[in-house]
């Protein structure tokens, strides 16, 4: 039965299109059993509230058996519930009342890397150099007169370098935590199992899946190894291009999506994928393409700043280029692993311009009110672009990072790679606030990262039923988004590069939805239109610095 107060969701095939997706990080969400650990029957719990969001679908980020070395990106069984978190029943009841309220279920893939606990890791361990079980994984000997130094200079995504030596004497390969080994994309067991992994959660009624770094699954393994010259990864993501890399971006990599396309399609309606693919935009196409996964993450609009002329130059070319695809644009401005975007809109002038990326709570926040304000614009604005938005737990109550997680709390293993110089991804990890007092403030037990005493005043019941919280917003702006949203993707510009460098970015969606921001901090003219909604209160002298405004025709004139 269908939910009827439900807002009208879009189904069959292209229902992700234009999605509004809701990104639930398992463990900080809601904690059913009270042991201060989030879990899937307190998601469950919680679709209710996520109707009443407005949201079209949930992504849930791994929520399998882990060890917990990389916040469950290090996945030790992934056809199952780690048991902290519930069980398989707990899963099938959480996706009958997603589905109970129209609301899609998408789950994370995570195919680069298993964790060192993986039956197949253990296995390999046991079996000894030379084994077919060392096969699925990248095993090598080290340089050096006794293979002392790593087999080439390749950096770990965390710091240090990506090969670990085991007492035997070899070296396996990890681009992540020690604690993930990567898998060998060459070996036969590896397509086949995951192809079993995607059809067993389409079975139980799982509408997509979100494919974690999914650039970096196949490599060029041939001997000898190439060494990249010892750079960091971010360095290299952001300049490889030639499809030719030893171990990222390669163009074989696609061959893979061919594959679970085929999977998908075995489905009604076909499963969808989107692939968390840190490249240059101009090769993100080949991972949107309907062939492939049909979708990939933008993170070049969570990259860019505040400013109005490099917004609009990212919006084109990410249009043309999902265009390009055949695919819709997605925009994301926070997830699990970056600062979250109220607080980045503030950063102080002299943070470091990568501190969107793991640094976490190292960066100087410099004015929390106008990061709220400038978040609040920005989500405005991303909800009126073509396309699917992909929004991240807390984000709708304003949540800033929790910059004061003391070192002694802190749990990302960015911490400790990083020898203590990036305090990594925690502060945007902490469980979210439910209601105004308690010792959770409503999230369940203690919880396994402190919150800030100011959670209890973000909390949804704090923000529940007051208009001018960004509860409310963000409401209200899924709720017109539905109403407006239809089905064509285009977008028209209204004014020109002036405007533009006056700070000022209009567009019109089909059926006259405008959308106008002014991104400096002066007044500026408000269009002609009724106002539909804005992000900040608009007074009678136009459009006020840092706000969005939502307008129904007449704008143009
Ligand atoms: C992705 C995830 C991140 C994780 C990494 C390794 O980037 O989003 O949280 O640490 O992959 O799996």
């Amino acid at each position: 039965m269908t939910d009827s107060t439900a807002p009208h969701r879009q189904d069959g095939p292209d229902w992700w299109r234009q999605a509004a997706v809701y990104q639930i990080y398992p463990r900080s969400f809601a904690d059913a059993d009270g042991d201060g650990l989030g879990d899937i029957a307190g998601a469950a719990s919680r679709m209710s509230y996520l109707s009443e969001l407005g949201v079209d679908a949930v992504w849930l980020s791994p929520f399998y058996p882990s060890a917990l070395a990389d916040g469950g990106y290090d996945v030790a069984d992934y056809r199952n519930v780690d048991p902290r978190l519930g069980t398989l029943d707990d899963f099938d009841a959480m996706v009958a009342e997603a589905h109970r309220f129209s609301i899609k279920v998408i789950v994370d893939i995570v195919p680069n890397h298993t964790s060192d606990d993986h039956e197949w890791f253990q296995a390999a361990l046991r079996a000894g150099p030379g084994s077919p079980e060392r096969e699925r994984y990248v095993f090598r000997q080290g340089k050096g007169q006794d293979g002392e130094l790593p087999p080439t200079d390749w950096q770990s995504m965390f710091g240090g370098p990506a090969w670990s030596r085991l007492p035997d004497g070899w070296w396996y390969l990890h681009l992540f935590a020690p604690e993930q080994p990567d898998l060998n994309w060459d070996h036969p067991d590896v397509h086949a199992d995951f192809k079993k992994t995607l059809r067993f959660w389409s079975d139980r009624g799982v509408d997509g899946f979100r494919i974690d770094v999914a650039n970096a699954l196949t490599k060029d393994l041939t001997e000898p190894l190439r060494d990249v010259g010892g750079i960091s990864i971010e360095e290299q993501m952001a300049t490889v291009e030639d499809g030719q890399h030893p171990f990222l971006d390669r163009d074989e990599v696609h061959e893979i999506y061919r594959e679970w396309r085929e999977v998908f399609n075995e489905y009604d309606p076909p499963r969808v994928g989107v692939a968390e693919a840190w490249v240059k935009k101009e090769r993100l196409v080949r991972y949107a393409s309907p062939e492939g996964l049909g979708q990939a993450f933008n993170f070049d609009y969570l990259k860019t700043g505040w400013s109005a002329p490099e917004l609009r130059s990212v919006i084109d070319v990410s249009l043309r280029t999902a265009r390009a695809a055949g695919a819709s644009a997605t925009w994301v401005l926070s997830n699990h692993d970056v600062i979250r975007h109220a607080s980045r809109f503030a950063l102080a002038e002299d943070a470091d311009p990568e501190a969107w990326l793991l640094s976490g709570g190292t960066q100087p926040v410099a004015d929390r009110e106008r990061g709220l304000r400038r978040a609040r614009a920005a989500t405005m604005l991303e909800l009126a672009l073509p396309g699917s938005a992909y929004m991240y737990q807390g984000e709708e109550l304003g949540l800033p990072e929790a910059a004061e997680l003391a070192e002694g709390d802190l749990q990302d293993p960015v911490w400790e790679r990083s020898s203590h110089t990036r305090k990594g991804r925690d502060g945007c990890r902490v469980p979210l606030p439910w209601t105004r007092e308690g010792e959770s403030f409503g999230f369940g037990g203690t919880p396994w990262l402190p919150q800030p005493s100011y959670f209890g005043e973000l909390s949804v019941e704090a923000q529940e039923g007051d208009e001018t919280s960004t509860l409310e917003l963000y409401r209200e702006a899924l709720r017109l988004r539905h109403k407006l949203v239809g089905t064509d993707e285009s977008l028209e510009w209204i004014g020109s590069q002036e405007t533009e460098e006056a700070g000022v970015l209009h567009f019109v969606r089909p059926d006259g939805w405008h959308c106008v921001t002014n991104f400096s901090s002066e007044t500026k003219p408000l269009p002609a239109g009724e106002v539909l909604l804005s992000s900040g209160p608009l007074g009678d002298e136009g459009l006020p610095g840092e706000t969005t405004v939502w307008l129904r025709d007449g704008a143009e004139g």
